[in-house]
Order: C-alpha cells, then sequence, then structure tokens
C-alpha cells in the first residue's frame, strides 16, 4: 500500500463526530441561539471557548453540517444562500484584515480594496444577500494578540467592530476561541449583555464508577473506525484498563487521542496488517506525539495498570 493511501485512511478518521456531553450542549445551544433570533428583538450571540483541541472547530462544524449552502435563483441570477457562516480569524489580525478575509469568503472579488468601515458594509450587506442567519468565527484570539491587546482602544475597537455586525446584521454573532476571547467580552458591558450563552469545552474527564465522558468517547471513536479506516479490527476501549492508557497518554484531551489512535492506524497498515492492537499504541506512542498532552513519562501501554495509576498520581 502507498504512504499516500495509508494517511488518507487514517485521516477518515477526522471525519467522525462524538457527540459527547460537552459538544452536544454546544451544538444543541448554538442551534438555539440561531432558531430563537429569528423571532426576537435582538439576537442572541454566543462565545464557545477551549483550549486548544478540545473540540471547538470540530463543534463548528458539527454545526454547519446541519445547515449546508444551496443555490438559489434571483431575479433570473444564482445567489449563494449560506445559513450558517463560518471564517476562521487569519493570524496576526487587524480589524481590517478579518473585514477583507471575510468579503473573500463571501464572494467578493476585490476583498482587499477598501477601509475597515467600507469593508465591513460590505460585509453586512453581503451576509444579508447570502440570507446568513448564525455567524461563526472561529481562533477569534487572533485578533487579541498580546501586544495589541494590551491598548485599551484596541480593544474597544474590537469590541465597537462586533457590536456594528451584530447591530447591522440582525443575525447572531458565536465567537469561538481559546479563554482569553471571554475576557474581551466581560471587559465590556455592551457586549457582555449581547453574549450571554456561554459554552465551554474542556479535557474530558475519565469518571468514577460510572464512565466518564472520555471513556464514552473513545469508545463511540473505537467502533466507527473499523468501518471508516476499512480495518479488520480495532480495540474497543471498554476496558478500563485500555482506556486510562489512552487517558494518560492523551490528559483526556480529544485532539491528542485522535492523534494516537490515527498514529495507531498508520503504524498497522504500514506493518502490511488490517487489525489494530494494543501494541501498535504502545509504538504510536513512543513516536513522541502525546508529549506535550501526556500525563506520564513512561509509555502507558507498555506498564502494568498497577505501575501507570502511580505514574499518574505522582504528577
Ligand atoms: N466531538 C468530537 N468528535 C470526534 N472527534 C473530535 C471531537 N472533538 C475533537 N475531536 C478530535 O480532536 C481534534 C481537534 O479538535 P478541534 O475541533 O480542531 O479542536 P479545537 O478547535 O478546539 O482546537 C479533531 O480533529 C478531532 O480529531
Ligand atoms: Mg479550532
Amino acid at each position: 500500500m502507498e504512504h499516500l493511501e495509508i494517511e488518507e485512511r487514517a485521516n477518515r478518521i477526522d471525519e467522525i463526530y462524538v457527540g459527547h456531553t460537552s459538544a452536544q450542549r454546544a451544538v444543541a445551544g448554538i442551534e438555539d441561539c440561531l432558531r430563537r433570533s429569528l423571532t426576537a428583538a435582538e439576537p442572541f450571540n454566543a462565545v464557545l471557548i477551549g483550549h486548544a483541541g478540545t473540540g471547538k472547530t470540530t463543534v463548528c462544524n458539527a454545526v454547519l453540517k446541519n445547515l449546508p449552502r444551496r443555490i438559489e435563483a434571483r431575479e433570473g441570477k444564482e445567489v449563494t444562500v449560506i445559513p450558517a457562516f463560518y471564517s476562521e480569524i487569519p493570524s496576526p489580525a487587524t480589524i481590517r484584515g478579518v473585514a477583507s478575509s471575510l468579503l473573500g469568503a463571501l464572494g467578493d472579488v476585490h476583498p482587499d480594496r477598501g477601509t475597515a468601515i467600507s469593508l465591513t458594509h460590505r460585509v453586512i450587506t453581503q451576509l444579508k444577500a447570502c440570507k446568513t442567519r448564525l455567524i461563526l468565527l472561529d481562533e477569534f484570539q487572533h485578533l487579541l494578540d498580546k501586544k495589541r491587546s494590551q491598548r485599551e482602544e484596541y480593544r474597544q475597537d474590537v469590541s465597537n467592530w462586533v457590536k456594528t455586525l451584530i447591530n447591522k446584521t440582525h443575525v447572531p454573532v458565536v465567537l469561538v476561541g481559546m479563554p482569553e476571547c471571554e475576557v474581551l467580552v466581560d471587559a465590556d458591558p455592551q457586549l457582555s449583555r449581547r453574549f450571554q450563552r456561554r459554552f465551554r469545552l474542556d479535557n474530558l474527564g475519565f469518571g468514577g464508577n460510572e464512565k466518564g465522558d472520555f471513556r464514552l468517547f473513545v469508545e463511540a471513536l473505537s467502533a466507527a473506525i473499523p468501518e471508516y479506516c476499512g480495518l479488520a479490527d480495532f480495540p474497543d476501549f471498554c476496558s478500563k484498563t485500555e482506556a486510562l492508557a489512552l487517558y494518560a497518554a492523551s490528559g483526556g484531551n480529544p485532539s491528542y487521542a485522535t492523534g494516537l489512535i490515527k498514529e495507531a492506524v498508520i503504524v498497522t497498515l504500514r506493518s502490511r496488517r488490517e487489525a489494530t492492537q494494543m501494541e501498535d499504541f504502545a509504538d504510536a506512542y513512543d513516536t513522541g506525539i502525546c508529549q506535550s498532552g501526556s500525563l506520564v513519562k513512561i509509555n502507558p501501554f507498555r506498564v502494568s495498570t498497577e505501575a501507570l495509576v502511580r505514574s499518574i498520581k505522582k504528577v
């Protein structure tokens, strides 16, 4: 099998969405903001926050999947209807740069021509033409880089820009990003009043007697993997021992967990096998991909459960 084909098969893991408790709460919450904004005098905006790899972009994609784009004929022309508009704030970003990138994403032919104000007005006009009902702005912390956001007037400019976008479009905005995004919102009473809904994603818990979200997450993923990746077999992670090793390796972070799972699939396919075993996880861990997320210094897939528990307790 070619390397490309191996990686392509492993990457299909990215298509699996697991609606664990906090992800599902965020998806349902954002959908609720959209629904209620349709009839309310003021839109219901939200903040979706979490550290890297906790699943923010995945939640956005789950929302977008239910609100696909479509083509509509209007006065003899074909217009793209974008019920939910998603955009990533580029890095580093200025307000003008953001307005320009939003315009580009909305299909404007000269997204770099104009001042910050005129670009923003074109964004607003375009969103109306696309009948947009929800705006998701991902990586919002890029607008808040440390140096500039120390200046009160800069923070005020960002707040005002967000307020303009909401007031002029009457469309709910979801600011998606690292925890510092919430600080911006809370620093401005007018903004915090508009952004009352807060959704948080975090590393998933292992649980005690009852299985925590992490265990449910990896069980759901593992169950889907044979079909997605075309494998004959894959560990089911239902046993506490196996799940604990993966938890120790990833710290409960969804991104570290799926990264390691992907690597284990690659190890399997590169050794010309079609069934992944726990041994493949041990080898995958040795590549170092979980180094910054791991709770332990040892390879959690190569030690006894007792030694693993002792190691976790030490940190
Ligand atoms: N709910 C989920 N279902 C399946 N995989 C997930 C989920 N949340 C996160 N992941 C995995 O973690 C990776 C990182 O998630 P992502 O949404 O990009 O995190 P963030 O945007 O918070 O940095 C994804 O590529 C995916 O593999
Ligand atoms: Mg992201």
